[in-house]
């Protein structure tokens, strides 16, 4: 495999069940979820599992989310406890991925947890996704499906244009709808927040009571969480009022801009078109200025994400 460029699948049963046989094979398939297009591989597979750190040119001790069909499958895989249930019930299917213990007999690739001994796992709630993992009946391992380190894909062709040929498949099922990745609660100790996303922490915190951890700032414990991610191939400039000389402005509001996350202000809007929009802009090859995005609610992803599209290489 991989000798060509991807194939492109329909969001038709038939093209869910070529999806689940190339899964079984050992191929990688991309596929759409709510928040980005993922690149799937059957998670008990150590050979898939490592194409897909190939692909991305991923290092290894950054682990990978398992993806699942529901929550009672999750208990196969962890040590699943009061706080996950109240999580899970109250925000899966959707964009909420859980780190747990472990279970001995676990049967998934050491390559999927990076030798951790959590896991983190999701049920996403887009149809397509839902229908391959339905089709496939097992657990899949995807990380976004986009070289390490560049902007996340929220299109098929976003994928096709970053991996090429080093995807077997891509499930093609439109545009992705949240836009930025899940939120990553750890549970393997009190609730912390590892990765702001697709569910506002203040939504989280409401289900549990309780204010949630916060790593920002310290020891990167999502290992996954480099400072410099998502990044466009020009500079990225923060806070701006205006462009200055030479730069493309990405505006939120109503505001003069050359691109507008939301022109009403709206930051679930924002968060489904950053991705697009970074794609498009640094096409352009010029530095991207970015007008400021509130703080609050999906705000704190999206602020993330550009805090790392902005931060210094290397
Ligand atoms: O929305 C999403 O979560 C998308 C879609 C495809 O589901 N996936 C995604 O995967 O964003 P990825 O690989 O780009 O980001 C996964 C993050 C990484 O920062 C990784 O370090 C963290 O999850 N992670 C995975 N397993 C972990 C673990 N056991 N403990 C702490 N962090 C973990
Ligand atoms: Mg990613």
């Amino acid at each position: 495999m991989n000798t060509s460029k991807p194939r492109y699948l329909a969001p038709t049963s038939d093209g869910f069940e070529q999806a689940a046989d190339l899964l079984r094979a050992g191929a990688l398939v991309a596929f759409p979820t709510e928040t980005v297009y993922g690149l799937g591989a059957d998670a008990r597979n150590g050979r898939a599992v490592a194409a897909i750190f190939a692909a991305k040119g991923r290092p290894s001790f950054n682990p990978l989310i398992v993806h699942l069909r529901d929550a009672a499958t999750a208990r196969q895989f962890c040590q699943w406890s009061d706080t996950a249930n109240a999580l899970a019930s109250a925000f899966w299917p959707g964009p909420l991925s859980l780190v747990l213990p472990l279970k001995d007999d676990h049967g998934l690739s050491a390559l999927v947890t990076a030798g951790l001994p959590t896991v983190a796992l999701r049920v996403p709630a887009h149809p397509a996704a839902r229908a391959v993992l339905d089709a496939f009946k097992g657990p899949v391992a995807a990380p976004s499906a986009n070289p390490s380190g560049k902007i996340s894909p929220t299109t098929a062709r976003h994928v096709a244009t970053g991996l090429g040929a080093k995807v077997d498949a891509i499930v093609d099922d439109g545009p992705c709808p949240v836009g930025v990745e899940s939120t990553i609660v750890g549970l393997d100790g009190p609730p912390r927040l590892l990765r702001p996303g697709g569910v506002p922490a203040e939504d989280i915190e409401r289900v549990l009571s309780c204010k949630l951890l916060s790593v920002t700032g310290g020891a990167i414990t999502a290992p996954g969480q480099l400072v410099s991610h998502y990044a466009p191939h020009g500079r990225v400039r923060l806070n701006a009022q205006k462009a200055a000389e030479g730069e493309v402005f990405l505006g939120f509001g109503d505001m003069a801009c050359d691109l507008n996350l939301s022109p009403t202000g709206d930051l679930a809007e924002a968060s489904s078109t950053l991705f697009e929009y970074l794609h498009q802009l640094d096409a352009t090859g010029k530095s991207i200025a970015v007008a400021p995005i509130p703080a609050h609610g999906l705000g704190a992803a999206i602020n993330d994400r550009l805090q790392r599209a902005a931060a210094p290489r290397g």
